[in-house]
């Protein structure tokens, strides 16, 4: 049986990224060390999703991909045919006041990773990335575009990340697939992301915390397209930057905010904050090369997604609701 170790599993598009893979017929290693950046009971409960299947499909480890140790057993005890490394700290402004464990986790574990990869001869190794490193750029973003200035700690953790990756494709021949996704959304998303917070905001009352005018415009990626480009991204290319994004219009938050009004039957009270150095003020993807290469595209529209995001908060209610935010 066809068998990848999948990291960060517990996380929001890992979590997702496992049920397909299972879904397609494939086992799963996966492992997180389930930490508490945000609410470890949303991460239990993705979890679960996995742990309903038989051992033979799905194998849970709550490890570190900074534990080297941890990783030898795991690559002695497997034999894997491609590493998917979602394991990550992965919240922009966070990085600003945590940056170590950025490059710890980021940047070393993905190392460990490629070591291990090495060692044992793991040919396949797909890496999740970010649009953060375009920051400056000239839209839409496209691969070929230099990212040589990030502009926070968590941006150049990845973008260490994709370097390394790079050096042990020329002296490993490990084939290597860069995806950089864009704002991903949707069902039992990260609480410290725009949609979470806007939807428990609106809901309860609370005033949102809007960083700058709400003009900040995002291409917002569903999480189940976001999985499948990156099961797509598991074919041999050699090595590539692939875009995963919506490719459409970048949508505002202010835009994000009246949409989420309307499906909530509530008016939002806004608190504006000042508009955060670390910030991008609009992504846009070009996603040209994921089509071409890839065969990828996005099947899930903006509407159809918002409305399955608050479908889960409402359906999980009251539990959801009492998720805390980082
Ligand atoms: N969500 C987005 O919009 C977005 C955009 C661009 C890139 N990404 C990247 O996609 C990947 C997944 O992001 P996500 O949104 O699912 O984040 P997430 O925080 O929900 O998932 C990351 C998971 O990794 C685990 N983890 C962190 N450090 C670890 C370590 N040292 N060892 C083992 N596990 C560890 C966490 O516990 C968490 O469950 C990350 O690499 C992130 O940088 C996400």
């Amino acid at each position: 049986m066809t068998t990848y170790l999948v990291t960060g599993c517990a996380g929001f598009i890992a979590n997702e990224v496992a049920a397909q893979l299972i879904e397609s017929g494939a086992k799963v290693v996966g492992i997180d060390n389930v930490n508490d950046y945000y609410d470890v009971r949303l991460k239990e409960h993705r979890l679960e999703r996995l742990q309903s299947h038989d051992a033979d499909r799905f194998e849970f480890v709550r490890g570190d991909i900074e534990n080297q140790e941890t990783l030898a057993e795991l690559f002695e005890k497997h034999s894997f045919d491609g590493v998917l490394n979602l394991a990550a700290r992965a919240g922009v402004r966070y990085s600003m006041e945590n940056p170590h464990v950025y490059m710890t986790t980021n940047a070393m574990g993905s190392l460990n990773l490629l070591d291990q990869m090495q060692r044992h001869g793991v040919k396949k190794y797909v890496l999740a990335s970010t649009s953060s490193l375009y920051a400056g750029q000239p839209m839409p973003f496209v691969e070929t575009l230099p990212v040589n200035t990030p502009i926070s700690p968590y941006a150049a953790s990845k973008k260490a990340a994709e370097a390394m990756a790079f050096a042990y494709h020329h002296l490993y021949d490990i084939d290597v697939t860069i995806c950089r996704y864009f704002t991903v959304y949707g069902p039992a998303g990260r609480p410290d992301m725009c949609i979470f917070r806007f939807i428990k905001w609106i809901d309860e009352g609370t005033p949102i915390e809007l960083f700058g005018d709400g003009e900040q415009s995002r291409d917002f990626t569903y999480v189940s397209d976001i999985a499948s480009g990156t099961i797509a991204a598991l074919k041999p290319v050699g090595y590539e930057i692939v875009n995963l994004g919506g490719g459409g219009t970048p949508v505002s938050l202010n835009t994000i905010i009246e949409m989420l009004e309307q499906r909530l039957g509530k008016k939002a009270k806004v608190e504006h904050k000042t508009f955060h150095k670390a910030d991008i003020k609009t992504t846009s993807a070009d996603i040209t090369k994921a089509r071409e290469r890839l065969g990828w595209t996005p099947k899930v529209d903006l509407e159809e997604g918002i409305d399955a995001s608050v479908a889960w908060y409402r359906e999980h209610q009251p539990w959801s609701s009492e998720l805390l935010l980082p």
